[in-house]
């Protein structure tokens, strides 16, 4: 019997870790998924790279001066689309997606969040989450993998979320690293366990 194989498209900005770890698992047997495509809104970064490295395509959709969301995210609509993906991995990627786009991918957008459910929004979660333990008052931040709805940042029906601790000794540099470390395997494991379901959906399916 053929075994249904979820096609992942991966969305990202930048360095390309989460995506990395989702390639390496792949590769591995850790999931039972295929990374179809990859999707960078920016020239020249480090998740490029990392894509070409498995041989996997990757278009580069960047916006162009004066182009408004609604154009930028037909054309992102296109190449995702293109990709015939089951389930689109926002991996670091650093724009809000319209309802038009999501529309298209009902249930099927993940987004990895750097912070816990409802707190810390947005750009520099890391990074505010450690000022504050500086300030005395917060002793941990953690990770949360999330469906996306709707244009809401960093909300939507939460699939895993996990506490990460910043101790007194932390850097910035250490308590990222953590946290980093962290995403990797919960992005990981919630995409399986993600996976899972929609082969027994499909086997479902199939046999009725
Ligand atoms: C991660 O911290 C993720 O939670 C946030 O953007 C960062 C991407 O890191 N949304 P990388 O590009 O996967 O290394």
């Amino acid at each position: 019997m053929k075994v249904f194989r979820p096609r992942l498209a991966v969305m990202v900005s930048g360095n390309g870790s989460n995506l990395q770890a989702i390639l390496d698992a792949c590769e591995h047997g850790l999931l039972r998924a295929d990374v179809v495509g990859v999707v960078s809104s920016k020239e020249g970064v480090p998740a490029i790279a990392r894509a070409e490295r498995s041989k996997v395509s990757v278009v580069v959709v960047a916006p162009v001066p004066n182009e408004t969301r609604a154009a930028y995210d037909l054309r992102l609509l296109e190449v995702v689309k293109g990709f015939s993906p089951d389930i689109v991995v926002l991996a670091g990627f650093m724009r809000i997606l319209s309802n038009n786009f999501l529309q298209q991918f009902p249930s099927q957008v993940v987004n990895l969040h750097p912070a816990l459910p409802g707190e810390l929004p947005g750009t520099h979660s890391i990074e505010r989450a450690f000022a504050e333990s500086r300030d005395n008052w917060r002793t941990h931040s953690g990770i949360t993998v999330h469906l996306v709805p709707n244009e809401g940042v960093d909300t939507g029906p939460v699939l895993a979320s996990e506490v990460v601790p910043i101790h007194a000794h932390d850097t910035l540099e250490s308590f990222t690293e953590r946290m980093h470390e962290r995403e990797h395997i919960l992005l990981v494991q919630t995409l399986n366990d993600l996976c899972q379901n929609f082969v027994a959906g499909q086997e479902i399916d199939s046999v009725s």
